[in-house]
């Protein structure tokens, strides 16, 4: 059995609040999840998936390393069980599945199976188990495999996803730089410059714009961002553009240039109360991807704002703070719908503690700002930024014509004063970048939601805030919980409520990326993209009357003590406040609803919900639809749909 250790910290925030944080990144286990090998047309892909969960739509890839079309699917690795115990896996699934657990056949169907089968009862194991599965996507129609299992002690659920393990493997290794080396070539934006055809979603990534940027960026701080980007944020996409002898005088000029771009924007300088905004930054969370003010540790993934003085003109960084992606739509800083009030307040105290830099104005000499003007136009700038009215004039081979990948932008020593861009890489970049450029690239042109997710989940550092804080769900408590519309909306920022009012800290909106990420929680997970039909029973008016009775303090569950229903506010929320049962509806996939009112620790353990149904699913409500499990639950989801209109419990 393996155990995830992380060293629990409290810390006492100035709100009075107690958060709960761990001490290390929130990096994922290497060792978590199977080995997951995909062949179509004779391509193979090798991954690690975080369990036995695949959805792939007809007519689209089952991963962007191979073709669409019919394929297989094996995952492979070690489940532990914590005790020796008899268990029976079950699988929803549409083609062949078949799993092999010890080398002993543990389930084999074939057909479609919405709602999971059962295979035999097998023993297993204290400890690890061997555990293979094997899958044939169907001729036609929608791939898709949930696998599940079940015990005397366990209701049906997947399974946890900290109890599967793998081994690494030449292959694995290979195979992984290949995906990475395909995740920096979109992110280091190498096809603005090296055209490639593809529909990978991030090869449409912008940069800031030039509109109006002389208006928003001091032009002291461009000049030094432009001479070496990576030198005032190591991590950056944007590369050095200039090398050679000039490039001081270069980087100078082009930022002399940039800053008459003023546009049509006008800032008024803000003024804010500091500690109000230090009490926010803490609050929100902005310590998830910054480095904090207060000092400590300073975790690669996390950006420094103490340049803020140097690098925004007056009151433009409340106008940033309020709408990041403005200017930059692909922009991995979220926006927090911030009022102007906060904004202003979280500006005054970021500029409190931002190094203190006095900017110099940039050079008027119109000879020095041609100088520029030229340069960005045939420097690359233009490339990957845009600004009316004018072109880049730097071409470069397409990326299928790079002969070879040691050369150029990816020399291990760039030879000063060349025309391509110099990337600040690691030696571990250069690598994937090279086993990537080894393959025929085809994968460019292929998406995945689950593949968009799982990538831009690390870029975003969505684990960072997930199972770092409570009072909201760790990370891998949103595969397969979520309908898909609704988590777009969501992570977009477009919905209007807020499912949890009690806790200060807010989901920032990702906009750019809402749409793959909410589809991901869903693929990824095995479930379908598009909201999965769900139509009422005949009988919805009677069990949703029965839903009503049971969320009831009189005669039912009590649940209105923590959950407030639509109007009726929860009677005891100091307890353990539970969500809005208004919005449950809209929200939740039926599938997860009925695993988690059956037995909610199953899916969080440390959920403050109770469990109402005993081992065997009963309802200890006899009087209510004869006690029947299965109906409860389903009495409680046809309350549920109401939504808004849902009449009021006793
Ligand atoms: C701003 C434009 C630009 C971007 C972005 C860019 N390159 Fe280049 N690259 C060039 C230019 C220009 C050359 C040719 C250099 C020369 O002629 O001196 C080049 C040369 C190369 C070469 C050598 C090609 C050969 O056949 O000799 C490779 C390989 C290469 N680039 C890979 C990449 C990769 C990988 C990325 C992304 C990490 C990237 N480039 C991003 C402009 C760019
Ligand atoms: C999910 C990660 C994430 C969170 C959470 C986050 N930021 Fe950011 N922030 C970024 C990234 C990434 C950038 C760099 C954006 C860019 O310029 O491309 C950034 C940039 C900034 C900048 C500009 C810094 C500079 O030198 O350009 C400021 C200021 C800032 N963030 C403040 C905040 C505040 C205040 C909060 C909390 C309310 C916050 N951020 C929360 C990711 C995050
Ligand atoms: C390969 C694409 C690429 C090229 C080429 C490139 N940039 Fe950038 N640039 C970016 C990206 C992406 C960012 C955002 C930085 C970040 O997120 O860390 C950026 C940021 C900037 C910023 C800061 C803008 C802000 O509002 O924070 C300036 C100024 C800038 N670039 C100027 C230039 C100039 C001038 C050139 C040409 C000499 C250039 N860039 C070439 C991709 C590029
Ligand atoms: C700065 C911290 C922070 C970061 C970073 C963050 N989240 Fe959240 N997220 C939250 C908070 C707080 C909530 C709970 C909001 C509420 O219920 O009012 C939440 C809720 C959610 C929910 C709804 C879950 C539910 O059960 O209601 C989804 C989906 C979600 N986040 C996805 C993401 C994704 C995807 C990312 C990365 C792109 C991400 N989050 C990054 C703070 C964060
Ligand atoms: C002791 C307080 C408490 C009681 C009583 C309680 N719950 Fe919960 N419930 C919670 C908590 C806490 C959560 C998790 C909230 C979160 O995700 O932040 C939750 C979550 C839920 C969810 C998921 C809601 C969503 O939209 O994500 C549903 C559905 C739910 N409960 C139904 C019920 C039902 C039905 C009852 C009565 C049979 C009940 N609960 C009783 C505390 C409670």
């Amino acid at each position: 059995m393996r155990f995830h250790v992380s060293s629990l910290v409290r810390s006492a925030f100035a709100a009075g609040m107690v958060f709960l944080t761990t001490s290390a990144a929130a990096i994922e286990d290497p060792a978590q999840g199977l080995v997951r090998t995909l062949i179509a047309n004779g391509v193979t892909d090798v991954s690690v998936a975080p369990n036995v969960w695949l959805y792939v739509p007809q007519g689209q890839p089952a991963t962007p390393f191979v073709p669409p079309g019919p394929f297989t699917a094996q995952w492979q690795g070690w489940v532990s069980a914590d005790l020796r115990s008899d268990f029976t896996f079950q699988a929803a699934f549409s083609g062949q599945v078949k799993v092999t657990i010890n080398g002993g056949v543990a389930l084999e169907a074939k057909g479609i199976e919405k709602q999971p089968v059962a295979g035999k009862s097998v023993r297993l194991n204290k400890g690890t188990n061997a555990l293979l599965v094997e899958y044939v996507a169907p001729a036609m129609g929608d791939a898709f495999l949930r696998l599940y299992w079940t015990n005397r002690e366990t209701p049906l659920s997947p399974l946890p996803l900290a109890q599967l393990s793998h081994a690494t493997s030449e292959a694995l290794t290979r195979s992984l730089q290949i995906h990475r080396g395909r995740d920096l070539v979109a992110e280091l934006r190498c096809t603005k410059c090296h055209a490639a055809p593809g529909t990978m979603p991030e090869l449409a990534m912008d940069a800031p714009t030039f509109n109006g940027i002389g208006a928003r960026r001091q032009a002291d701080w461009m000049a030094r961002w432009i001479a070496d980007p990576a030198a005032l944020r190591p991590g950056t996409p944007m590369p050095k553009m200039f090398t050679g002898p000039e490039a001081p005088a270069e980087a100078s000029a082009v930022a002399a240039y940039l800053a008459t771009l003023k546009g049509e924007s006008k800032f008024e300088p803000t003024t804010g109360d500091s500690a109000a905004g230090k009490a926010l930054f803490e609050k929100l969370h902005c310590v998830a991807c910054h480095v904090s003010p207060e000092g400590g540790d300073v975790k690669p993934h996390q950006i420094s704002q103490k340049q803020v003085k140097a690098k925004f003109t007056p009151g433009a960084l409340a106008a940033f703070l309020k709408k990041p992606e403005e200017h930059f739509a692909w922009i991995r800083m979220p926006n927090f719908k911030l009022s102007s009030e906060e904004a202003a307040n979280l500006a005054a105290y970021l500029d409190s503690v931002a190094d203190p830099i006095e900017s110099k104005p940039p050079s008027a000499d119109t000879a020095v700002i041609e100088r520029g003007k030229n340069l960005v136009a045939t420097s690359g700038c233009l490339n990957c930024h845009t600004l009316d009215g004018a072109k880049s004039e730097l071409t470069a081979k397409p990326l299928a014509e790079l002969a070879s990948w040691t050369a150029g932008c990816l020399s291990d020593s760039p030879k000063p004063g060349s025309k391509s861009p110099h990337y600040a890489l690691t030696a571990a970049d250069r690598v994937d970048l090279r086993a990537f450029g080894a393959t025929d690239r085809t994968s460019l042109g292929r998406t995945t939601e689950a593949d968009f997710l799982t990538r831009q989940s690390r870029h975003l550092n969505c684990r960072e805030c997930h199972g770092q804080f409570e009072g909201f769900p760790a990370w891998e408590l949103l595969y397969g919980k979520l309908k898909p519309d609704w988590a777009e909306r969501f992570i977009a920022g477009q919905h209007p409520v807020k499912p949890r009012p009690w806790n200060e800290a807010r989901m920032p909106a990702f906009p750019a990326y809402a749409k793959g990420l909410g589809e991901g929680l869903a693929t990824i997970a095995g479930l379908s993209p598009v909201v999965e039909e769900d139509a009422p029973p005949a009988n919805a008016a009677e069990l949703a009357e029965a839903g009503r009775k049971l969320a009831s303090a009189n005669g039912g569950f009590s649940c209105i003590s923590c959950h407030s229903a639509a109007e009726f506010g929860a009677t005891q929320v100091f307890e353990a406040p539970g969500i809005n049962f208004a919005q449950s509806f809209a929200r939740l996939q039926p599938e997860y609803f009925r695993r988690w009112l059956r037995a909610p620790t199953m899916i969080d353990p440390t959920s403050k919900m109770p469990v109402y149904f005993d081992e065997e699913g009963k309802s200890p409500l006899p009087e209510v639809l004869g006690g029947d499990g299965p109906k409860t639950i389903q009495a409680v989801w046809e309350y549920l749909r109401l939504g808004d209109r849902m009449p009021r419990p006793e």
